[in-house]
């Protein structure tokens, strides 16, 4: 089955873990899946007098949100939260009020973080947020992953000792993005 999936990464560093992370999920995925990047760092600083006059960054990152069978965020943790640039992004395509453009389709949560609990107190915000927002997210299997000297190979890829792990979570997000898709 074809599915298209928005890859929304919760950092704008340049050489963002969760960045290479998300290239590397990308290379991972079974054909039919077409993954595209959903890039808030060009977004506003959200204000509601904006509402019904939405920026032109703005209504083009909601028209591709409104395009896809599922998201996936691939988030950092900055101080045991959500970056602000993300909670941003969910917070435009949330309104004008009754516009929700995140509404009912399925989501999952992954990061990566150089401490070894890592992740895990932001994605379980996270969750709290989507849930507002009205996406089925992924419950299990949860996913957080260590930055290690050798998680990526040279090329980019995910090294061997975790690849099978992420590909299995790969393949649990698949299929609850295709029995959740929504349906028109
Ligand atoms: C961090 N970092 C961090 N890591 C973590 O596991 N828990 C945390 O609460 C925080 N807090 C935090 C706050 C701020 C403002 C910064 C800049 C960083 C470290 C973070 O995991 C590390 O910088 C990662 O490299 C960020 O992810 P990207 O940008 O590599 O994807």
């Amino acid at each position: 089955e074809n599915l298209k999936i928005a890859i929304v990464v919760g950092s704008l560093r340049k050489e963002s873990f969760n960045r290479h992370l998300a290239n590397a999920i990308i290379q991972l995925a079974p054909t039919g899946v077409q993954f595209t990047f959903a890039e808030i760092g060009g977004l506003p600083l959200y204000n509601q007098d904006e509402d019904d006059h939405q920026a032109e960054s703005v209504k083009k990152f909601k028209a591709q949100i409104s395009t896809v069978d599922g998201v996936l965020f691939v988030t950092p943790e900055y101080n045991r939260s959500i970056p602000g640039v993300l909670k941003n992004a969910l917070d435009h395509g949330s309104r004008p009020y009754g516009q929700n453009v995140w509404g009912k389709i399925p989501a999952a949560i992954i990061g990566i973080s150089p401490s070894p609990v890592g992740t895990a107190l932001a994605q379980q915000h996270l969750r709290g947020v989507l849930a507002a927002l009205d996406m089925p997210t992924l419950a299990q299997p949860e996913m957080f992953l260590q930055m290690k000297e050798g998680f990526f190979e040279a090329s980019g890829a995910i090294s061997e000792a975790s690849q099978q792990f992420v590909k299995g979570w790969l393949d649990r997000f698949l299929v609850w993005v295709t029995l959740n898709k929504k349906r028109a």
